[in-house]
């Protein structure tokens, strides 16, 4: 049997699996700061969700669906991205949730691509949506919420990038210029985009293939020609991201890769990454999606940000891994006879709320104190003889090594009241 895991996916286990884990945790404390409620949806959803909103033109739905029939013949895809389900679940449940619904989901999402340095087949998103706010208060609440997620990481090779891509208004007449522009520039153009920028002359804006990018610097931009209420749209966003002091980089030929986008387009490019992987983050306005559904008129704004793997390997690169936090206290007896005193101020200790752990079995102190270092522990708890005695506890800071002596039932408070 082999025991790697299936090409693309990856085992997390200690250290790695602690930064992932304080990722995560970061990503719960920075939503629920903004007001964001938690919604789960399924991993896997009829396939039609991803199809019909994604685009059918989309790498997503044209390559990268993990999809299958089941046992009943219903044909399903994993979830590779967040916002259809979440909108589609906002559209069952509407009755019980509120206008405006501000909520966020972390966890794995599945594209079926060749895996490479910061493309997985599975990957862990941070997902932000605020749905029933046409406002763009509601484009700056989102990328703000982003931008704290990314200031409390420390993460510093990473910047904003905005655009917008109009709507159904506006982008039709600029897709038939892009075209036409296009169709003068096709032989400069990669294979693939030869042969399809008429299906969707947008993508070609996103090639990160240096020929086609010189094409697309020259190209004309959707921000010269938005319709007037795009227009009003995006001026308000980009007021309003100076007002909250959040930098940001106007980008023209930003485009995103699935089709439900209307109006403002964002990303936060990592510097670290390889071009085709720098996105460490996007979103955007989705203010049609809903329809899709067949829902009514639903305004939509959010964005994903990639915790795994890419901000987790930028952050690596910078060397600000959120370390791995072990346990408060490991407790360490001296001798068999003691055990039962190490077991009792376990308990005394877990109830008090202070985590510890100890050895299973004898063994002799040093080894006891290797085990307290590679459990994290920041304090080593030793129980010998003479301590039993006199009903104390010597608690040694592993970092310095320094010791000190305290009466056993103040261990706990002692150990709470260190930072
Ligand atoms: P997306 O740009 O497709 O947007 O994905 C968001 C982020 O997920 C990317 O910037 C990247 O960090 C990460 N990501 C995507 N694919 C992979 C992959 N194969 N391997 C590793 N990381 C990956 C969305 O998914 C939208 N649902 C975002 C959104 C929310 N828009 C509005 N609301």
């Amino acid at each position: 049997m082999d025991l790697h895991p299936p090409r693309g996916t990856v085992d997390f286990i200690p250290p790695r699996s602690g930064a992932l884990r304080e990722l995560v945790a970061g990503a719960h404390r920075v939503a629920e700061l903004f007001g964001f409620a938690y919604v789960d949806t399924p991993g896997f959803e009829q396939t039609e969700l991803f199809a019909r909103t994604s685009g059918e033109s989309s790498d997503v739905v044209r390559k990268e669906m993990y999809t299958f029939e089941d046992r009943g013949g219903r044909m399903l895809t994993l979830r590779p991205e967040g916002t259809a389900p979440i909108v589609r679940a906002y559209l069952a449940n509407r009755n019980e949730l509120p206008v405006p619904f501000k909520a966020y989901f972390v966890g794995p999402m599945w594209r079926y691509g060749r895996p490479q340095t910061g493309r997985s087949r599975e990957f862990r998103q941070f997902d932000v949506e605020i749905i029933g706010v046409a406002e763009p208060s509601a484009d700056i609440e989102v990328m703000a919420c982003g931008e704290r997620y990314l200031s409390d990481l420390g993460l510093e090779g990473c910047h904003l990038e905005v655009n917008s891509i109009g709507d159904q208004t506006c982008r039709p007449q600029y897709r038939q210029m892009l075209i036409e522009y296009l169709e003068g520039q096709a032989p400069r153009l990669t294979d693939e985009h030869r042969e399809r920028f008429r299906d969707n002359p947008l993508r070609v804006l996103d090639c990160k293939d240096p020929a086609c990018r010189e094409v697309s610097e020259d190209a004309p931009k959707m921000v010269d020609h938005l319709c007037d209420p795009c227009r009003v749209h995006f001026d308000g966003v980009l007021a309003g991201l100076e007002e909250e002091g959040i930098k940001h980089q106007l980008v023209p030929t930003l485009v995103r890769g699935l089709d439900y986008y209307t109006r403002t387009a964002f990303e936060w490019a990592g510097d670290a990454l390889p071009p085709g992987q720098a996105s460490l983050g996007g979103g955007g306005r989705y203010d049609g999606l809903a329809e899709l559904l067949g829902g009514p008129p639903t305004p939509g704004v959010g964005f994903a940000l990639g915790l795994e793997p890419r901000i987790l390997l930028a952050l690596e690169s910078e060397g600000r891994l959120p370390s791995f936090r072990g346990v408060d206290c490991f407790v360490v007896t001296v001798g068999a006879a003691l055990a039962p005193r190490g077991r009792d101020l376990l308990r005394t200790l877990r109830g008090a709320g202070v985590s510890a752990d100890t050895s299973f079995g004898e063994r002799p102190l040093k080894a006891q104190l290797r085990m307290a270092d590679r459990a994290g522990a920041r304090f080593a708890l030793i129980v010998g003889e003479h301590e039993a005695e006199a009903g104390t506890v010597t608690v040694r800071r592993m970092a310095d090594g320094h010791q000190e002596t305290v009466p056993s039932t103040d261990v706990a408070t002692w150990i709470s009241q260190q930072a």
